[in-house]
């Protein structure tokens, strides 16, 4: 631990500088215009990854943006890592939000203020630092595998056709990412499961063009508040959803497993103050704890349609649209759940409308072990750093390749995260504390030696 801690202290300002770089690069997966920036970015990452001692490091084509792919296989009697990551980000919009610019990482109050700094480069990026770190300092107590995308913001469709065809390259004994949360600093935790998704757009049409307000207002449905009225009414006063057959799947938990996810750590006041809210909303009955990591969500992601841009213009749109997510628990299905989704609203449309649904992506929700080697060469990790136990609890985002992990290639994972969910993932202002930053790297050299250890290899 020492030798680990020294070699961070001594490289700290190189190790921030290239984050720094990486962070300068503008790869938002979702937008074609940053498409040359997202190419340079999987080139910057490659290269990082050779520098650090990488072998056989590859650009791997993909039909979108590539896979970085790089190993370093030292022994094949040691138990074999694979460290996913993601160097895509999300769009950085609304600009005008971030006190200083998405793509010029810029250090306030000890926290590195970029777009990706938390999610996930600034993440990803603690791994290649503590494989330099492991090389440099002893060599690597297990062979690792390094695979970095470019599309986890967009869905990874391509990176599920690469798994599929490269099962014999990947094959590894746990899958190990960085790209959830703690508690906090000083209430360590790790995630113990993902929530799937089904992702949708609805398009609802009216008159067959925008009308004047007041020559048809009143006698034409208006398609706005038709969709309003329609969205408002898939949660009932309990807020549940109210799709017939959406809670069919879910898995409940036992009353001992919901006991020990309301044992974390959890200040309301501070949650909400963080919000800027006055009071918390939700389906009744839960914990917040319950209703981000256990339970399955409706979600308005985006809703728009007439005028909206400057000063006022009377006008009965012809058409209103919303973008909805709905966010999955075990043992739901993300294609079950969009088509249930489809027929309920078709269903509920009103004889003055049309209603379109397009399927978007979707991801299916996991659960990881925390009975395995590797969960608990995390925690024994975490636990010496830290100098705290980890607490285990459910994310609520989704990383739809994990559960693609296990299905193709009989992989588990470890979520290994070290964000914290105020640090601002999607929204302006992203930021990634330093400390965090070098809290991961020495934590992760601790991963691979007790992974290592504790497989008796
Ligand atoms: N890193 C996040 C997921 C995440 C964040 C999990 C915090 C747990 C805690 C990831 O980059 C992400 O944002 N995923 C998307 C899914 C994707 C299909 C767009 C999400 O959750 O919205
Ligand atoms: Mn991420
Ligand atoms: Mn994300």
């Amino acid at each position: 631990m020492q030798d680990i801690k020294q070699y961070v202290e001594h490289n700290k300002q190189r190790f921030l500088d290239e984050l720094f770089e990486l962070l300068r690069f503008p790869s938002v997966s979702a937008d074609p215009k940053y498409k040359a920036a997202v190419l340079k970015t999987a080139s910057y990452t490659a290269q990082k990854l050779r520098d650090a001692g990488a072998d056989n490091v590859e650009i791997c084509e993909t039909a979108g943006y590539p896979i970085v792919y790089g190993e370093k296989l030292v022994d094949p009697s040691k138990p074999t890592v694979l460290v996913y990551g993601h160097y895509d980000v999300q769009p950085p919009d609304p600009l005008e939000l971030w006190k200083t610019p998405p793509f010029e990482p810029t250090v306030r109050d000890g926290k590195i203020y970029a777009r990706g700094a938390c999610d996930d480069k600034g993440q990803f990026y603690m791994h290649v630092k503590a494989f330099e770190l492991m090389i440099q300092n002893g060599g690597l107590p297990c062979n690792i595998k390094f695979m970095i995308e470019g599309e986890e913001e967009v869905g990874s469709s391509n990176l599920g056709i690469f798994v599929k065809a490269n099962k014999e390259r990947l094959k590894a004994d746990v899958v190990l990412i960085s790209d959830t949360s703690m508690i906090s600093m000083e209430n360590p935790s790790l995630e113990t499961g993902l929530r799937g998704l089904s992702y949708l757009e609805v398009e609802v049409t009216g008159p067959n063009r925008d009308l004047h307000s007041g020559v048809y207002g009143g006698a034409v449905a208006n398609p706005a508040t038709i969709l309003a009225k329609m969205i408002a009414s898939l949660h009932d006063e309990n807020n549940h959803i109210t799709i017939p057959g959406f809670y069919d799947d879910v898995l409940d938990l036992t009353s001992e497993e919901r006991k020990a996810l309301n044992n974390a750590p959890y200040n309301e006041d501070e949650y909400k103050k963080d919000l800027g809210v006055d009071a918390l909303w939700g389906e009744k009955g839960y914990s917040t704890f319950e209703r981000t990591g256990t339970r399955p969500t409706l979600e308005v992601n985006g809703i728009w349609g007439g005028y909206i841009g400057e000063g006022a213009k009377t006008v009965l749109p012809s058409k209103a649209n919303a973008k909805i997510s709905m966010r999955l628990v075990p043992n739901q299905g993300s294609d079950k759940i969009t088509k249930l989704f489809t027929d309920h609203f078709k269903k509920i449309a009103p004889p003055y409308v049309k209603v379109k649904v397009t399927p978007h992506h979707g991801g299916e929700p996991v659960v990881t072990p925390t009975d395995s080697i590797a969960f608990k060469a995390a925690q024994k990790a975490i636990a010496e750093s830290f100098g705290k136990d980890p607490i285990p609890t459910r994310g609520g985002g989704s990383i739809p390749i994990v559960a693609l992990f296990e299905a193709e290639l009989g992989i588990k994972t470890v979520l290994m995260g070290f964000g914290l969910d105020s640090d601002a993932l999607h929204s302006p202002n992203e930021k990634y504390d330093i400390f965090n930053y070098y809290k991961g790297i020495e934590t992760i050299p601790l991963f691979h030696k007790y992974f290592a250890e504790l497989s008796g290899k």
